[in-house]
Formats: structure tokens, sequence, C-alpha cells
């Protein structure tokens, strides 16, 4: 399979990443079906590709009509439907082991034998989730970042069975759809961003938890003196807490309490209104 072999490409998720990496690859040109279990859910992430278009279009940042970019997405909740013509397959559900493999199992069986089956995990083995496929040579990572849209970088990561023609058409794709592609060629936990990134999201977390610093001089730290689009804790709200929280978990790494904390009292960040900060009520992250 080489890159113009590619002309359907099936997203499955409709959370923060997959409505994201459903809508770059439309903008790109493609004809692409956002696939998620339920039609809420699907729903919900059609709403948001929508309202991200119209900010890009207000801006001048796409060249099309929003309308022009949507008609080449089409939404399902019957997996098999979702994918039997899909050339690319890009995974982005939640970051658990055994469901991964229930996915990829289920697309071994219902994708035709040429398809490309690439995961948009953070740090989960792409070596085992291609295990529950008899292709694991067509199995990749393909590791965008929140939000897809803005984000330029997407890791490509072999597995230890990923073919190099899998791994380049995959590179391919990723410059075709207008994003910076690298290889990941070792399929170490967190890949090169999240182990670099991963640290200093805990380090953060620990010295909050700790008493030693606030949320808001941590992240004002980040960005006022080192330069960062935002701080660790604003990340956290933008990504997700729960998503960092199983991405430890699985891993089986210690979480910081004020994670834990923020996870069972369900302020998962901006999606639920409350996380570090109060998106509804207070100011959000305003840390000056
Ligand atoms: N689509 C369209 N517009 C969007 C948008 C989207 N998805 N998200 C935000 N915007 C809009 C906002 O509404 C706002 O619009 P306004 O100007 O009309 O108010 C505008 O974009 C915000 O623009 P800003 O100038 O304030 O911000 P920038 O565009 O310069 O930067 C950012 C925003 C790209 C999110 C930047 O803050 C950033 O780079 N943050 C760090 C993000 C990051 O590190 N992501 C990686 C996370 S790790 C990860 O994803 C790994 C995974 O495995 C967990």
């Amino acid at each position: 399979m080489s890159l113009d072999d590619i002309d359907r490409v099936t997203v499955l998720g409709a959370g923060n990443m997959g409505h994201g990496i459903t809508e770059v690859v439309a903008i790109a040109g493609y004809e692409v079906t956002m696939r998620d279990i339920e039609q809420d859910l699907v729903d919900d992430g059609y709403e948001s590709i929508q309202w991200s278009l119209e900010k890009l279009s207000e801006k001048g940042l796409i060249d099309e009509d929003p309308e022009d970019v949507m008609s080449r997405v089409s939404t399902e909740v019957d997996l098999e439907t979702a994918v039997e013509d899909a050339d690319l397959v890009i995974e982005a559900a939640p970051e658990q082991m055994s469901l991964k493999k229930d996915i990829f199992g289920d697309l071994d069986e219902f994708t035709h034998e040429d398809c490309i089956l690439a995961s948009n995990t953070s740090s989960l083995s792409i070596t085992e989730i291609a295990t529950a496929t008899s292709r694991p040579e067509k199995v990749c990572g393909m590791h965008f970042f929140n939000p897809p849209v803005k984000m330029d970088l997407v890791e490509v990561i072999y597995g230890e069975e990923t073919s190099d023609e899998t791994a380049e058409t995959v590179y391919e794709f990723t410059e075709a759809i207008g994003k910076t592609p690298i290889y990941v060629r070792k399929d170490v936990n967190g890949f090169v961003v999240n182990s670099v990134l991963g640290p200093f999201g805990d380090e953060a977390g620990w010295i909050v938890s700790a008493g030693e610093a606030t949320i808001r001089e941590v992240d004002a730290t980040m960005v006022h003196e080192r330069g960062y689009p935002m701080g660790p804790f604003e990340l956290g709200d933008l990504t997700g807490i729960d998503i960092g929280y199983h991405v430890r978990k699985e891993a089986g790494k210690d979480v910081p309490p004020i994670v834990e904390e923020k996870v069972e009292a369900e302020e998962l960040g901006q999606k639920t209104g409350k996380g570090y900060y109060d998106y509804e009520d207070g100011d959000g992250a305003d840390y000056g």
C-alpha cells in the first residue's frame, strides 16, 4: 500500500483527538468517516468539527468553505460499516490496552487485507496492540497532539513487526495532510514526546500535591520564564486530566494526589467545565 492507494480514511473515536484528526484529514481533501460507539458522541464530535472549521475560516486559515470540508466527513456507529472500505484506519479510542486489542482484532476481520491500521495511542505498545491482528506488519502508531488542527507534529511509531512500507506510507500520508512527521523507531513507553512531557507533568503534580507551589505559580513559571505556550496544569485541562491519569495507571506509575482528586471529583478539565481551573464560574486558566 503506497500513499496513492489511500483513498478512504476512517477515524475511530469522536472525542477531542478523534474529531480533531477527522477534521485535519478532511481539510486535506480526503473522504473520511468518523466512528464512535454512540450516536450522541458522534454528533458532539461532528459539531466540534463544524465549530472549529468556522473559526479557521473566520481567520482565513482554510481556503475552502467549511460546508465543503464537511461534505467529505461522514459519521457511523457500526464498526464494520465504518471500516469496510477504508484504506487507512486511525484508531483514537480511550487509552486501555484491552480495549485497543479488541478493536484491532475486529479491524483485522472487517477491513480489506491491505488496509493500514494505525493507533493514535499516546503511550501504549504498538507491538502489543498489533498482536491482536494477523497483519502486524501493517500496524503502526500515528500519534497526533491536541488540538490536532493546531499542532504540527505527528509521531509515526514502529512496532517490532511494522514494515518499512507501512511506516513510510503513513509518514507520507502525514505530510500529505499538512503535518510534520517524525519516525519513532523504538516502541518505548511514551515514545519521544510523552517520554519528555510525562515527567514534566508528573513533577508539576507532585510539587503542588506537596504544597510546595500552587497550580498558578507552576503554570506562570513555565510560560513566563520558560516560554512554553501553556503551563502543565492548563495543558492537563486541555488534554483531559483523565487521559494523563489512565496513561500513568497503564504504565504502573504512582499518580500525584492532585490528579487522583480531580479524577475522583470528575473535574477533568475544559470538557467538564472544571479541572485545575474553573471554566464556567471562574476565569479559566488565568495566571497573568
Ligand atoms: N480549532 C479552531 N480554533 C481553535 C481550536 C480548534 N481546535 N482550539 C482553539 N481554537 C481557537 C480559540 O477558540 C481561540 O480563538 P479566538 O482567537 O477567536 O479567541 C484561538 O484558537 C486561540 O488562539 P491563541 O492565539 O490563544 O492560541 P494559539 O492558537 O496560539 O495556541 C495552542 C493554542 C496551539 C493550543 C497553544 O496554546 C499550544 O500549543 N498549547 C500546547 C498544546 C500542547 O502542548 N499539546 C500537546 C498536548 S500532549 C498530547 O496531546 C499528547 C496526547 O497523547 C495526550
